[in-house]
């Protein structure tokens, strides 16, 4: 059972809700449908490989690959035109390959990285934006998953780290120029996915701060899908307000 958030979740105004999340195959992802699901929210769900589609809620899912612009508009469509309007899009798709120092980095890898952690982010924040304003007014948010490694030096974690930086920036320059969305850049705190077992498979000379997240994997010191579920709901309720665009979930307590 997930730890309660300390702001209301109204079941009245989020049941029925329709919510769009990329990379939604498994991690994150698929923590944060199985959770909105819960919650009543109707999905939208992708990812390479399709995603399963949760107990509770109506779902539509799709193999799209967030660099595939048309594919991801016309999954966007097809989730609007079967559930409604899209009230909450969530940018989460990443990957943190490659990792290693940046002068061993292979070429290829790096635009693979940005393609998808950058490119993506762009690509769906313009398909909301694009579909939020033919749609009734609402309020509407969308949540970009980004991450601590935006602004902490993480060596080894060059191009991932940029490319959450920029996923920071451009949210930032949108929440200005789109008054209309609520728009939020957030990092979740550290979350037990296949990118964290990954993580804890390399060695230190490729990724130094190893230690760090093998600690945090024994400790089971981690934020539950479930956690930042809620406090995305929060927001597109309005019931939680972060100070400033850029959000860094809290550690979730532990009992
Ligand atoms: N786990 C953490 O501790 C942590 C911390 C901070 C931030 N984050 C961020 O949280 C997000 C989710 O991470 P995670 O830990 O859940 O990673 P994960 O376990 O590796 O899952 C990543 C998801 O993204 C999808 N994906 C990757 N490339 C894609 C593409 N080109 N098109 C569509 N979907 C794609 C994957 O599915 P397919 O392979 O089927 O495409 C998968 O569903 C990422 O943005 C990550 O940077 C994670």
């Amino acid at each position: 059972m997930a730890t309660s958030v300390p702001f209301d979740l109204p079941a009245a105004q989020l049941e029925g809700k329709v919510a769009f999340i990329t990379g939604a195959s498994r991690g994150l992802g698929a923590g944060l449908a199985a959770r909105l699901a819960e919650h009543g929210v109707q999905l939208g769900l992708c990812a390479r490989h399709e995603p399963e589609r949760p107990r509770g809620s109506e779902a539509i899912t799709r193999a799209v690959d967030v660099t595939d612009v048309a594919h991801l508009e016309r999954f966007a469509d097809a989730v609007a035109e079967t559930l409604g309007p899209i009230d909450l899009w969530i940018n989460n798709a990443g990957i943190i390959d490659p990792m290693g120092p940046l002068r061993d980095l292979e070429p290829d890898h790096i635009q693979q990285a940005l393609a998808v952690n950058i490119g993506g982010v762009i690509t769906g924040t313009q398909i909301f934006i694009d579909r939020s304003a033919d749609a009734p007014p609402s309020r509407r948010a969308l949540i970009n998953i980004s991450s601590g490694a935006a602004s902490s030096v993480y060596e080894g974690w060059s191009v991932y780290g940029a490319s959450k930086a920029a996923v920071d920036q451009l949210t930032r320059v949108v929440a200005a120029e789109e008054p209309g969305l609520v728009c939020h850049s957030v990092a979740p705190g550290v979350v037990d996915t296949p990118m964290q077992t990954f993580i804890r498979e390399q060695d230190a000379e490729t990724f130094p701060a190893i230690d760090r997240f093998v600690d945090i994997h024994e400790q089971g010191a981690w934020n539950s899908p479930a956690w930042i579920a809620d406090h995305l709901l929060g927001i597109l309720a309005g019931t939680l307000a972060p100070g400033s665009v850029v959000y860094r979930v809290p550690d979730e307590p532990r009992t």
